[in-house]
């Protein structure tokens, strides 16, 4: 607890501050991410991005019945993105799910927990409510490790009840803010993530997560990297912007920023407000009003069978740039970013020659505080930087930010 208000301290600090550079780190550790895409039926991609939001944000605000605060996930079994941990002495190598909308660290799902000499049962039970499922079961430490980063004593969870996930996974690694995990364990304590752990250890310098996503024309394919303690330069092209984690709740709950978004030169789709920038998420997802002054400047019309936004050759031949301003910084969305990747049309269960859209609606007006979702389809064109410690997140180009790849 003491633990947690030191870093609540430092967190206030940095928001008064205005945000200075980030400092990267000479030798970080970077772990290669492995994306897939795993078939789903019909609209289903919509629905589960929605869903995952709407969890979000009734989650953040309090609400939702018999939720408690920090059973905030619902876990995209679409589309994700993994890393390879292990766990004990000697170490199993379980894949976790990457999530920085989450900060519990689970497995249990395929694979089944492997103890060793390092297995400390801590006699607490946790429990985590999702959109799609649900896992319970006892909360242990255990050595954890990433790379060749060893964390010693890192809270995991052990399920033995799972429902929802799919067996490609053994669990999520929760990277997001570790107040998250508030409410999910008896004793109700706060578990660090291995971020937090990690830098304490003083296995990074820097408690930041580099991570860095890239486009990809094949459903399986391990082209994404989790840089622990820094960023990783060959993965960007010039500056990394910083923004600070914005102070409008519910977005301030997660790697929230405030954002604007227009389309083209002049046509505004969503005046400046906060968000949330989201590696669970698959789409980009925008409040309602703004999803339909999207729809309507792109002249995009529904498709019933996908869900998501369908247009011609010729609207995709006339579709402009979406800009996305961050703390004054433009990121340019060009026409082939905002495109699903042809080649996976029919994995939505779409037609192989239609062009379908990314940006979604996110399933509620503008002004409650979670405004957007800045999904993957978003994070594969620009790199960014969650540094807890400083309450900052930054963003760059990368070489595929222009690249006509879809
Ligand atoms: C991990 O390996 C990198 C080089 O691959 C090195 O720079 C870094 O210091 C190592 N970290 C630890 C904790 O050993
Ligand atoms: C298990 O956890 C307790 C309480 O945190 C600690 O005192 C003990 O050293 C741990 N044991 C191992 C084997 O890590
Ligand atoms: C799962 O673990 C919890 C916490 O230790 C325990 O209370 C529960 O009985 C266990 N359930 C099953 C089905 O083993
Ligand atoms: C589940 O885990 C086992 C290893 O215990 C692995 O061989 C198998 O491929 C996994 N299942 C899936 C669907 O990935
Ligand atoms: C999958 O896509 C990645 C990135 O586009 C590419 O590097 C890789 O070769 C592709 N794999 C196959 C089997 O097509
Ligand atoms: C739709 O777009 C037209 C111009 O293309 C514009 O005049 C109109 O105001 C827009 N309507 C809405 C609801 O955004």
């Amino acid at each position: 607890m003491a633990r947690f208000s030191t870093l609540l301290a430092l967190c206030a600090a940095a928001t008064a501050a205005t945000a200075s550079p980030f400092v990267v780190r000479d030798s970080p550790v970077s772990l290669p991410l492995a994306r897939r895409v795993a078939f789903t039926g019909a609209a289903r991609i919509v629905e589960l991005d929605q869903a995952r939001a709407a969890l979000l944000k009734n989650v953040g605000h309090g609400k939702g019945g018999q939720l408690k605060r920090a059973d905030l996930e619902a876990v995209n079994q679409l589309t994700h993105y993994t890393v390879e941990v292990g766990i004990g002495s000697p170490a199993t190598t379980y894949t976790l799910l990457v999530d920085t909308g989450s900060a519990n660290t689970f497995i249990g799902v395929n694979q089944t927990y492997v103890k060793t000499s390092t297995s400390n049962d801590t006699g607490n039970s946790v429990s985590v409510t999702y959109g799609s499922g649900r896992f319970s079961g006892e909360q242990f430490t255990d050595t954890v490790t990433l790379g060749n980063v060893t964390i010693q004593n890192q809270g995991i969870s052990v399920a033995n009840q799972t429902l929802g996930f799919p067996s490609t996974i053994d669990g999520i690694l929760g990277i997001g803010p570790s107040g998250l995990t508030k409410g999910t364990v008896s004793g109700g304590q706060v578990v660090p993530t291995v971020l937090d752990n990690a830098f304490e250890q003083g296995a990074i310098t820097a408690e930041a997560i580099g991570i860095s996503f890239e486009p990809a024309s094949n459903a399986s394919t391990a082209n994404g990297l989790l840089t622990l303690g820094g960023s990783d330069s060959s993965r960007f092209v010039g500056n990394i912007n910083v923004a600070t984690i914005t102070g409008t709740s519910p977005a301030s709950n997660y790697v929230g920023i405030d954002q604007t978004v227009r389309y083209g030169n002049d046509t505004p789709i969503l005046s400046q407000t906060a968000g949330i920038v989201d590696t669970g998420t698959t789409l980009i997802l925008l409040a309602s009003d703004a999803f339909a002054a999207y729809k309507n400047a792109t002249g995009a019309v529904t498709d019933t069978t996908t869900g998501l936004l369908k247009i011609t050759n010729d609207q995709y031949a006339n579709l402009q740039s979406l800009f996305f301003t961050i703390n004054l910084v433009d990121y340019e969305l060009i026409p082939n970013a905002q495109i699903w990747p042809r080649s996976l049309n029919t994995l939505i269960g779409g037609d192989a020659n239609s062009i379908y859209l990314v940006v979604a609606d996110l399933g509620s007006k503008s002004g409650e505080g979670l405004d957007f979702i800045n999904g993957y389809s978003w994070l594969e064109r620009f790199y960014h930087v969650y540094v807890p410690q400083r309450n900052t997140v930054g963003f760059a180009n990368t070489q595929y930010t222009h690249s006509e790849v879809n």
